[in-house]
């Protein structure tokens, strides 16, 4: 038997087609982007998570010398998230990059480690979370769950 796994996604030419909303939450992820940590690949990541309680935390990749010690934008909000609001469900988070460590037009996604932490943060709430991927062409994919991100991912 074959099977087949399909998801809905929605794309919005710019900024301008989001909710005031959702464009709060970019220009978070914008603003994280700027004070990202990256001296080493010089490719600055930014997210922002929207809580239920309408607080919105940011995050940014923090790099290291040691390579592997540094951390990704997305798991850098989640944590944050975790740490300081455990109970307040996330609703959304929406990433944004720049730099030339991807070509220019590449999709840019969330890697497989943030997909993993993003889905565990969707499961302990049991509740979807919202992902907002803002691309440099201005273009933003909006998909519903993280379970979309991360077919057949590792969980309970
Ligand atoms: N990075 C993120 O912040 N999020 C991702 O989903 C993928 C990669 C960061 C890690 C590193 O600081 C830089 O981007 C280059 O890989």
């Amino acid at each position: 038997m074959s099977n087949q796994f399909q998801f809905i996604y929605r794309t919005f030419a710019s900024q301008d087609a989001l909710s005031l909303a959702d464009q709060t939450l970019v220009s978070h992820a914008l603003m994280a982007m700027q004070q990202a940590y990256a001296p080493y690949s010089k490719f600055k990541v930014g997210a922002s998570v929207l809580l239920q309680s309408g607080q919105i935390v940011q995050g940014n990749n923090q790099e290291n010398i040691a390579y592997p010690s540094g951390l990704c934008a997305e798991r850098v909000a989640l944590f944050y998230a975790g740490a300081q609001f455990p109970l307040d469900p996330v609703l959304k988070i929406c990433v944004v990059a720049e730099g030339d460590l991807m070509p220019q037009g590449a999709l840019l996604s969330p890697c497989g480690s943030c997909r993993q932490v993003m889905l565990e943060s969707e499961a302990r709430q049991a509740q979807p979370i919202e992902v907002l991927l803002v691309q440099r062409s201005g273009q933003i994919i909006v998909l519903d769950s993280v379970q979309n991100l991360l077919p057949f991912g590792f969980s309970k």
